[in-house]
């Protein structure tokens, strides 16, 4: 078991932040001996560059900065996942939901860096993301999962087709 998953297992997520933390940062954790930090925040103020070399870190194919940065801009909410070592910090997860602000959230581009994967960081980032949801009384969440993570999310209670229901999809020629 990784070092952050014995700090993640059975927890809801992670600590409070401390109150002289900035008001975007939603939860932190540090390693124990205070080196490493990782911490959760809904800061928007993202370098897209080092958001890119996440996405293709995972191999997601490259989409235009411009629109990216439109989608962050106009989603709901976004949350991210740094490791902070010393003054560094490095993006580490991210993940985002738009919204009609009322009822329905669907959640979007969760991903969780290579090296930190397996860790329970990104059960700690969803967990996170929906949280903050339902504290907005959102209660319909939604997210289209590729095949190979459905038991990720099935593990976080989102269950595939509920009463029959099936997502749909309408794509240009
Ligand atoms: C999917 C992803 C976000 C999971 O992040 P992670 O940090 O590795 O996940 P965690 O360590 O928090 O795992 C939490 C639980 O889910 C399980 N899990 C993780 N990835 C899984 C997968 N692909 N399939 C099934 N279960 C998975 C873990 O075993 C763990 O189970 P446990 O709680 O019983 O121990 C990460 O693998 C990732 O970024 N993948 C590439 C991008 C991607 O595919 N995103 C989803 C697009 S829909």
């Amino acid at each position: 078991m990784g070092f952050w998953k014995s700090l993640f297992v059975n927890s809801d997520a992670t600590s409070s932040p401390k109150s002289t933390q900035s008001s975007s940062v939603l939860a932190e954790v540090q390693s124990d001996d205070g080196s490493t930090r990782i911490f959760f925040s809904t800061d928007r103020d993202i370098d897209l560059y080092e958001l890119e070399e996440l996405c293709n870190a995972v191999g997601w194919a490259r989409r235009p900065i411009r629109k990216v940065k439109k989608a962050i801009q106009h989603s709901f909410l976004v949350v991210t996942m740094w490791e902070q070592r010393g003054s560094r910090r490095r993006l580490i997860g991210f993940s985002r939901a738009t919204s009609d602000h009322a009822f329905n959230a669907t959640i979007w581009d969760v991903v969780v860096h290579p090296e930190f994967q397996g860790q329970g960081l990104g059960k700690a980032l969803m967990k996170q993301l929906v949280k903050k949801l339902r504290s907005e009384d959102i209660s319909n969440v939604t997210l289209f999962a590729d095949p190979q993570v459905v038991d990720f999310y099935r593990g976080l209670g989102f269950m595939a087709d509920p009463e029959g229901i099936k997502g749909m999809f309408w794509y240009p020629d």
